[in-house]
């Protein structure tokens, strides 16, 4: 398999489980293409070509062209510098590593990931949030996020990467979706009585309990054991990264009761409980695991030959079932 065909086919895997929907995206790359026509000089050299076809601002190759072979892959959470020399070295040692699969984005990948944010206004609309105001309320979220990422160093991984020949593409959007999707499915289509009864559910997911049973298990931090859940959505699953203090609220205003997340900071703590929303946290790096695997399962199924090397957080659990 060619590092191309693979990341076309992770587009439509994303693009399939997007909260936006296939007909919003269509709009979009015609937009773009509208748009382009109309650019020259410096304006045209700086559109980029891949909006017309990915609407995943935050995942992309970083390395190559997309001719390479990609069918025996290092696979990681996030794979940085230190990674690609490990990947190096065991090359040297006779390992066969056609390339590296990253989830967290590095390079342009970061650098776009505030393009992918607007889409939280769809994905809270699944709950039922106004959209005109889950917008306004993410607009100054979004400008926060540019503004810090856009001091970062972000090409040095692609050059290491460029450096060490190891053809490399960042899934992150695409990903996310297939857990935000999994979860809902999952976990937030059941009825349970009580949160400690859904962090046993969670538990019955591979990933989850691997993690756990490594001192990283899913845990309540607002509720308790015996609180009852109410609707539950995984709201914070996908979407670049987490949004505005400001949407717990309105997530209780629209009658969300318990929310499924990877990570919280102490300000959205805060206003959950002031809102009486419960939170459960699973552990980041077992959610993101999950999302790279629904994807090579996928994969798998086109390449039976998909050899894959875990490194950086990341195993490989297979589902037979997609
Ligand atoms: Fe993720
Ligand atoms: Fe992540």
């Amino acid at each position: 398999m060619k590092l191309n065909q693979f990341f076309r086919k992770a587009v439509d895997l994303g693009i399939a489980a997007d909260p936006r929907g296939k007909e919003q995206i269509q709009k979009q790359f015609k937009k773009e293409k509208e748009r382009r026509k109309k650019l020259e000089g410096i304006d045209l050299e700086l559109f980029d070509e891949e909006r017309t076809w990915n609407p995943f601002g935050d995942s992309r190759i970083i390395n190559g062209t997309g001719d390479e072979e990609f069918t025996s892959i290092a696979v990681g959470i996030d794979i940085e510098t230190p990674e690609l020399l490990l990947i190096d070295h065991l090359r040297k040692n006779g390992q066969r590593i056609d390339g590296a699969l990253i989830h967290h984005p590095e390079g342009r990948a970061l650098a776009d990931l505030p393009l992918i944010m607007p889409m939280l206004v769809e994905m809270l609309a699944e709950s039922g949030l106004p959209v005109n105001q889950t917008e306004g309320m993410l607009r100054p979220r979004i400008d926060r996020v540019r503004r810090s990422i856009h001091s970062d160093n972000l090409l040095r991984v692609g050059r290491a990467a460029e450096l060490l020949q190891v053809p490399a593409v960042c899934c992150h959007t695409i990903t996310d979706n297939l857990v935000y999707r999994y979860m809902e499915k999952k976990i937030c289509s059941q009825k349970f009585d009580e949160l400690g009864d859904i962090v046993k559910a969670l538990l019955e997911v591979p990933e989850y309990k691997y993690y756990a049973v490594r001192g990283m298990p899913p845990f309540i931090v607002s509720g308790g054991k015996s609180s009852r859940p109410g609707r539950i959505r995984p709201n914070e699953f996908t979407g670049g990264t987490n949004g505005p203090e400001e949407f717990f609220e309105a997530q209780a205003r629209a009658g969300v009761g318990t929310i499924l997340t990877m990570h919280m900071n102490d300000k959205s703590l805060e206003e959950a409980k002031k809102h009486h929303i419960n939170v459960i946290q699973v552990c980041h790096m077992a959610a993101d695991t999950l999302g790279m695997n629904l994807l090579l399962d996928h994969i798998e199924k086109m390449e039976p030959k998909l050899k894959v090397f875990e490194l950086s957080g990341f195993v490989r659990m297979k589902r037979r079932k997609l």
